[in-house]
This record gives structure tokens, C-alpha cells and sequence, in this order.
């Protein structure tokens, strides 16, 4: 039997078995490895278009802002997490698919914590699940880690916490501050997480802990030192109204949509369309 490196599967080569699966797994985040390319995404159209191009996925529970106009993260549900998963999984073959647990799903127990994320693996096929939180959450994820399902820790700015934090403030600013995001990444690290979010942290604090923990981290509003890099894909594509100073638009998406909205009601009005081509005949 071989095994193939990147991926979860084994293959037996001499039996002509169908070759390993083209996705990447887990393995792929070596801390060497990167930088490694990573975006969210929440549909099926969205992640056919962005599979090719990246190492991961991330179905962030960003999607409650972004996609239903949620005020916070904090109202998001597993089934929705699930379905939007579910959906990313099937349209997507390459980048690795790590799905957010969202608010309530997984800080109250570890048994509760793994009940939910076993949910989220199984109905959407993912490869690995998110939870924010540093040293409170350490024994959460190495529970989760140690039954076998990788996992992604989240540290620094954490939305699910905006209550708590008071907004959505930039972490690591003062020595006690830093201090303690640098706690809270070593302690994931330790936990035998995967790979790490870094959001809205100071730079030369995400620079430090990228140099102080074993595994990949990738930064939002972190550091060009992280591992890897992601964004929200509604930032991205220039469709999010007040996006964070962190974010940087690489398309304008509004405008394509409003050119092919105005240039279809012009047609509609003009009878234009349906054109000929557009029809169907009796036999
Ligand atoms: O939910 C999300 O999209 C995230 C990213 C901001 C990292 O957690």
C-alpha cells in the first residue's frame, strides 16, 4: 500500500486502484510549506470558482454577516453551517475544507464540542472544523484532536466574542495584551491543532507567535510573516459596504452586477429579450 502524502487516503498503486483523491489534506500545512493560500467561501458557485486558485477553504461563520446580513456571527446555527459545507464540499475537488463551529456549538464541553463537530464532518464530508479561543479552548481541541478530527484554532481578534471584547478591537496592543494572544497560541499549538487563524492582531505580535509555534498560521489583519494569508471572499470581490481596513477589494463585483442588471432591464422594457435563441417551439 502507499500513501499518499498530502492526502488522507491510501491507495493500493499495484492493484490500479482509482488514484488518491486530488484534495489536500491536512498534512499539505507543514510550517515550511507556505505561504499558504486561504479564502472563505459559502456557495457552490463561488467555490467551484475559487478551488483551483487555493489551498484552503475556510465556510467561515463570517457567512452569517455576509451572506444573510446577520448584525454578528453570534445567531449563526450548525445547519446552517452544514448546508453552506455541504455545498462547498461537493463543488469543490483540490483545496482543503475546514467548516467554522459557530457560536454555542462547542464551549460549554468537550463532549459537546466533539458531539457537534462528529455532526459537521459526517454531514458535510469536510476535512477539518474552526473554534475560536486560546488556553480556555486548549483542552476543547485536543479532545476534538485526539478522537480524529483535525482542527483549526482561531486566535486574537475573535468575532464570536464581540460582546466580551467589546468589539471588534485589534488585539496585542499593550505588553498584557500581547502576552496573552502569545498564550493563547502556544496553547493551541500544544492542544495538537493543525494550523491557526490570527485575526486583527498587532504585527509584531503575530510575527513573534508565527516564530514561536510549530504550526502554520494564517493571518487576517496579522502579519506578512504568517504562513498563510485569508480573507472573507465578499471583501475580496469588493461586495461588503464597510469592510475592515484590513481587507483589500481585488475585484469590483458590485459594478459587473449593476452593468448586467441595467443592460437586462433595458433589454426587458425594449423587448429585446427573449430573443429568438431564447425560446422554445412546438415540435
Ligand atoms: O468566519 C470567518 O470568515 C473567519 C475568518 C475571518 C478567518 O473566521
Amino acid at each position: 500500500m502507499a500513501a499518499c502524502h498530502f492526502c488522507f487516503k491510501s491507495y493500493n498503486a499495484s492493484m490500479n486502484s482509482p488514484p488518491p483523491s486530488a484534495r489536500l489534506a491536512t498534512a499539505y500545512f507543514e510550517k515550511s510549506g507556505g505561504p499558504f493560500v486561504c479564502l472563505t467561501a459559502y456557495t457552490a458557485p463561488i467555490a467551484r470558482l475559487l478551488d483551483p486558485h487555493v489551498d484552503l477553504l475556510l465556510v467561515g461563520d463570517s457567512l452569517g454577516m455576509v451572506v444573510y446580513g446577520l448584525e454578528s456571527t453570534l445567531h449563526v446555527t450548525l445547519d446552517m453551517m452544514i448546508a453552506h459545507g455541504a455545498a462547498v464540499m461537493r463543488n469543490s475537488s483540490h483545496a482543503l475544507v475546514v467548516v467554522d463551529m459557530p457560536y454555542g456549538t462547542y464551549e460549554k464541553s468537550p463532549d459537546k464540542a466533539l458531539y457537534n463537530a462528529k455532526r459537521i464532518m459526517n454531514e458535510t464530508g469536510c476535512s477539518a472544523v474552526k473554534c475560536e479561543g486560546g488556553q480556555e479552548m486548549a483542552a476543547t481541541v485536543k479532545f476534538i484532536v485526539d478522537s480524529g478530527i483535525p482542527v483549526m484554532g482561531h486566535v486574537g481578534l475573535l468575532p464570536q466574542s464581540v460582546k466580551i471584547m467589546g468589539g471588534y478591537k485589534i488585539q496585542g496592543r499593550d505588553e498584557a495584551g500581547a502576552q496573552k494572544v502569545m498564550a493563547d497560541a502556544k496553547a493551541i499549538d500544544t492542544a495538537g491543532a493543525f494550523a491557526m487563524v490570527i485575526e486583527g492582531t498587532v504585527e509584531p505580535v503575530s510575527r513573534a507567535i508565527t516564530q514561536a509555534v510549530s504550526i502554520p498560521t494564517i493571518g487576517i489583519g496579522a502579519s506578512p510573516a504568517c504562513d498563510g494569508q485569508v480573507l472573507v471572499i465578499d471583501d475580496v470581490l469588493g461586495l461588503t459596504e464597510k469592510p475592515p481596513r484590513f481587507a483589500k477589494r481585488f475585484a469590483d463585483v458590485p459594478a459587473a452586477v449593476t452593468e448586467a442588471a441595467t443592460i437586462y432591464a433595458g433589454d426587458v422594457r425594449a423587448r429585446h429579450f427573449p430573443g429568438p435563441e431564447h425560446i422554445y417551439g412546438k415540435k
